[in-house]
């Protein structure tokens, strides 16, 4: 692959050429090795004809693109998405001589000639060495179905037996099946219409993460259950909600009737958790930065070759945050690997600029914090402010992001001065209410953010995490300006750091 062009990210995976969508079959392994399968059209840079890429990382943010682990059986029949396990303890009886087995689990999707669809049904295959090369299992379907619908299986350990997830999508259905050996399924539950419907349920997740309370400390655990939904997304397209609960084995058990979204913005589908995070700690994911409603039409595929980028990884645990109650921190994972310079390193009081001309940065990529600290409530007003944008000073595309400290103080950021791709569906601002990191709105007294950003993609996080936005844009030059104007109260302090980062494909 050649990563070298001007719209490819340089700390971001995306495929070596070719389409990409769901990330699929993640996977930590005992040396420390993070396996990325993915949706992949090996052969196009539209969807169609799905393989399982693959890559591998030491560290999550540098990728080695890897053999292809999986393609089609036969004519016509694809291979959807699905999850991987490390079977340890050879419960599938594929693996007398090792520990490091692998079993996939994964939808094949079968197609008439007509193009119509045929049956979804859920199948496995195993890898002997360590998730490089599999071989089907030669009983497959594992699940088998009738339905043109039925896909996307998921699956973690419970105590003493396996558990899959997967979404009877045109129903609403979430399945939840277990299994001793990862052959024999049994169906145990169904979670069925809860949250936004969209028109399907896709990829869905049960994991269970830590409790924390606002010093870190783990006060608790619970479960998550994350449902993709599309098209028919609030803001267009494709989603993915999440609901916190309790899970005995064979039941999810809501803890409330709240859907939660785990995105502010559009470009953060089918996340998926990694398999093999020790059991207490926190969860890490990737998702897939697009959406359905342009993806197949990003400029990315007749300019440079290839279609879609991950997000950065993200760690995950839920919190109790002011006023909304208990929530999934997204938080960006160590950045440590790739952080290169530190370029700027200000504080403020209340009024102040910083402007950065980054064009010497090779990667392109930025990462930035922004910390405001002893805001004096009484004398904030509708112009109390701080912006940060990035802009080409050749093209003039500008992409915009800050926060309103009054009124419903959003949080914003906003595509729409972007001039390299024009498609009615890839709508221009985003925004979310912000949650007063520090108590209500009367006495919010801190606010912190965190943003990456990576040729053409953009990332920020708000309030350690309790709101995180994804967002792509296909500036028509390279943004290589960064400008910071922080409009607040005399007394309120500013501190703004921002660092270069290093490509990962240099
Ligand atoms: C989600 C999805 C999955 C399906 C895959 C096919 O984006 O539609 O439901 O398995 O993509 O590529």
């Amino acid at each position: 692959g050649n990563y070298t062009g001007a719209l490819r990210p340089q700390v971001h995976f995306s495929p070596p050429q070719g389409f990409m969508n769901d990330p699929n079959g993640m996977f930590v392994d005992a040396n420390g090795t993070w396996h990325l399968y993915y949706q992949y059209n090996p052969t196009g840079v539209v969807a169609g004809n799905q393989h399982w890429g693959h890559a591998t990382s030491d560290d999550l943010y540098h990728w080695v693109n890897q053999p292809i682990a999986l393609f089609p059986p036969e004519e016509r029949v694809y291979v959807f998405s699905g999850s991987a396990v490390v079977d340890a303890n050879n419960t599938s009886g594929f693996f007398p001589d090792q520990d490091n087995g692998v079993v996939a689990i994964f939808t094949l999707a079968r197609y008439y000639e007509d193009g119509s669809g045929g049956p979804q049904t859920q199948n496995i295959a195993y890898s002997r060495d360590g998730g490089y090369t599999f071989e089907y299992y030669s009983e497959n379907p594992v699940i088998d179905s009738t339905s043109s619908h039925f896909r996307d299986p998921k699956v973690v350990w419970y105590e003493d037996h396996w558990v899959l997830v997967a979404a009877y999508a045109q129903e609403f259905v979430v399945g939840i099946f277990t299994s001793p050996d990862l052959k024999d399924w049994t169906f145990a539950s169904n979670f069925t219409q809860h949250g936004l419907l969209g028109a399907q349920y896709e990829c869905p997740n049960l994991v269970k993460m830590p409790v924390r309370d606002a010093s870190g400390a783990v006060i608790d655990e619970k479960y998550v259950m994350t449902i993709s939904i599309q098209p028919g997304a609030p803001l267009g397209g494709s989603v993915t909600e999440y609901f916190l609960g309790d899970f005995n084995g064979t039941h999810f058990t809501p803890t409330d009737a709240v859907t939660r979204l785990t995105d502010f913005a559009k470009d953060n589908y089918a996340a998926q958790f990694f398999y093999g995070v020790p059991d207490g700690q926190n969860q890490i994911n990737l998702g897939w930065a697009s959406n359905w409603q342009y993806t197949q039409k990003v400029p990315t595929g007749n300019l440079e070759g290839w279609r879609s980028t991950t997000t950065a990884p993200r760690v995950n645990y839920i919190t109790e945050a002011p006023r909304i109650g208990l929530v999934m921190v997204d938080e960006i994972y160590d950045l440590s690997p790739i952080l290169d310079n530190k370029l700027k390193e200000t504080t403020c009081d209340g009024v102040g600029t910083v402007a950065l001309d980054y064009s010497s940065v090779e990667s392109g990529a930025l990462y930035i914090e922004v910390n405001v600290t002893n805001i004096n409530t009484t004398l904030l007003t509708e112009y109390s402010t701080l912006n940060i944008s990035f802009a080409s000073p050749a093209s003039g595309d500008i992409l915009q992001s800050g926060f309103y400290f009054s009124g419903d103080t959003p949080f914003f950021i906003n595509r729409g001065g972007i001039k390299g791709f024009d498609n009615i569906f890839f709508t221009d601002k985003f925004s979310v209410a912000d949650v007063y990191s520090s108590g209500s709105r009367d006495t919010l007294a801190s606010w912190s953010t965190k943003a990456i950003i990576d040729r053409s993609i953009f990332e920020v996080f708000v309030d350690r995490g309790i709101h995180a936005g994804t967002v792509v844009f296909y500036p028509s030059q390279p943004l290589t300006t960064l400008n910071l104007a922080s409009r607040l109260p005399e007394g309120t302090s500013v501190s703004v750091n921002i660092w270069s980062l290093k490509s990962a494909w240099a």
